[in-house]
């Protein structure tokens, strides 16, 4: 039987599959390449292209291929392109969600792993964050991902689709070889557009200000690496075929960083001077966003590997390095 990967070819998605795939599952990609690479997906994985809102074609992958559980990252997810752009993101990330839960549920298939995020918590009233504290997004994105944990709760208490929910804090790095890593375009997450200047692609770096209530006034988050994280969603299948309850996981380093912190270990890094300036607040940024990840740990046995935010900078340096252009140096564009 196979694993789907809704999303497979995009940053995170591309890593799971490849963890999947070197922990010997079969692999199924959809993805309908808006913001994904086909070079990004390993090759024994079997990709279909399409929208995760195409019912029709969803219906079809399900029908050709023996799915026992999905695996979910098929949602826009860029804070700032929410807060001017509301409606793509509840088109997309509710509507895609709606469709798969249909068509899962037509094929009586009962596991889901969806990539949530710590955006669903807002500012958040104590840190470290615990999963049962409140849910308040500051923003459409993170509003959107809490409504896709709801639809997928009451499809479980409808239909019995079992579902994790993993939080994840922020992400970063690259598989260690280099082989695969972060392409958005635009760019707008810290790490890569740091390295971009790093490379002499970029300018300077703006920091999106220095008037919070943090320890440098920079925003504070907790950083996790794109392979541990990956692997996360491999010990949240295990858990659901186990005949587990839905759960939901903050996945993070319990460990906070401001944006000027992470600038200095980026130049420790690169070994770069890497210009930067101080510029406005960001429309939608809370303040701090650290993970207590605890009950990933006790429950589902996840032990991150990389604790050090300059090793996460190092292997996202190693993919820029080996791919100045991205996905770009192999598609041949
Ligand atoms: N930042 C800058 N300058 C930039 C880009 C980012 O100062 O050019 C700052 C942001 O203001 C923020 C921090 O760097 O303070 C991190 O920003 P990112 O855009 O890299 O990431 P976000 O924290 O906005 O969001 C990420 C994911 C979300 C997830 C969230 C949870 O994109 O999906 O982490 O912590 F919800």
């Amino acid at each position: 039987m196979a694993v789907l990967v809704l999303g497979g070819a995009g940053y995170i998605g591309s890593h799971a599959v490849d963890r999947l795939i070197e922990n010997g599952y079969d692999v199924v990609v959809v993805d309908n390449l808006v913001t994904g690479h086909v070079a990004a997906i390993n090759k024994k994985a079997r990709f279909y292209e399409g929208d995760v809102r195409d019912k029709e074609f969803l219906n079809g992958v399900f029908e050709k291929e023996d799915i026992e559980g999905v695996i979910h990252f098929a949602a826009f997810s860029v804070v700032p392109e929410s807060m001017e752009k509301p409606l793509k993101y509840f088109d997309n990330n509710n509507g895609g969600m709606i469709s798969l839960l249909e068509v899962m549920h037509d094929h009586d298939v009962k596991f889901i792993v969806f990539s949530s995020t710590a955006a669903t918590y807002g500012e958040p009233k104590q840190i470290p964050i615990k999963e049962t504290d409140p849910q308040v997004p500051t923003n459409p994105y993170g509003e959107s991902k809490l409504a896709m944990e709801k639809i997928m709760h009451w499809s479980d208490v409808a239909y019995g689709i079992k579902f994790v929910a993993l939080r994840y804090f922020n992400v970063a790095g690259a598989k260690s070889d280099g082989s695969i890593g972060e392409d958005h375009s635009p760019e707008t997450h810290l790490v890569p557009i740091i390295l971009q200047v790093a490379s002499g692609e970029r300018e300077q770096l703006t920091i999106f200000g220095d008037d919070y209530d943090t320890k440098d006034g920079t925003n504070v988050r907790d950083y996790v690496h794109v392979v541990d994280l990956a692997d996360a969603h491999i010990l949240a299948l295990e858990y659901l075929k186990k005949g587990n309850d839905s759960q939901a996981f903050n996945l993070g380093s319990s460990t906070g960083f401001s944006n000027k912190e992470m600038l200095e270990a980026a130049r420790e890094v690169t070994g770069k001077e890497i210009p930067a300036e101080m510029g406005p607040r960001r429309a939608g940024d809370p303040s701090t966003l650290i993970a207590s990840s605890e009950k990933a740990r006790s429950v589902l046995g996840w032990n991150p590997q990389f604790d050090d935010v300059k090793e996460i900078i190092k292997t996202a340096w190693n993919w820029k390095m080996s791919h100045p252009k991205g996905y770009n140096d192999r598609e041949g564009k």
